[in-house]
């Protein structure tokens, strides 16, 4: 059974450091909706921060988690929920998503992304170790992941209230 529009969660993605978690909460807040942010569910459930979860146990282990993350996210309703910048990566979490969600994609120009990798690098372990031209290639490469989207929204030019702003009178909700 469908879920009505209204009710709908808003499913966030883009790549790292785009401000999804942040916007997403912002947007929440404005929207009066809960706020679901998958990389902290993941954290809290295994009580351990993401950097730790790689090193421990590798990528699979926790895209595994990530997919069990966002499949249990996606049966709630009038969420907002913030993905990890790699979740679109997987086949079966694009279909959920796309399935019974909202899905914004948030992009942000790799200009504007370069100048902030130096704060991302530490909690990141996907970018440890890259140079500039790896990850120009992630960067390519990802944002084809996030071409499944229902609508995209270029947060370059703003803040996170403008975007959150912006994402809420857009909807329509
Ligand atoms: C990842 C992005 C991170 C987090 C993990 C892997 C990725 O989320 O899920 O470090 O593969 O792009 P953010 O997009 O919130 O940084």
């Amino acid at each position: 059974t469908e879920v009505p529009l209204i009710e709908k969660n808003i499913v966030l993605v883009g790549f790292m450091g785009v401000g999804k978690t942040s916007i997403g909460q912002a947007l929440a807040k404005k929207m009066y909706r809960d706020f679901i942010d998958i990389d902290a569910e993941i954290e809290a459930k295994l009580n351990m921060s993401i950097p730790t979860i790689f090193e421990k146990h590798g990528e699979a282990f926790f895209r595994q988690h990530e997919k069990e993350a966002v499949f249990s996210a996606c049966n709630e309703k009038l969420k907002i929920i913030s993905l990890g910048g790699g979740a679109f990566t997987q086949e079966a979490i694009r279909q959920r998503c796309l399935a019974n969600c909202i899905v914004i994609h948030l992009d942000l120009s790799f200009e504007s992304w370069k100048d902030r990798v130096h704060m991302l690098i530490d909690n990141r372990p996907i970018l440890q170790g890259k140079t500039m031209p790896e990850l120009k290639q992630l960067y390519t490469v990802r944002r084809k992941a996030y071409e499944n989207y229902h609508s995209r929204f270029s947060t370059d030019a703003f803040n996170v209230d403008e975007a959150a702003e912006y994402l809420k009178e857009s909807l329509h909700l």
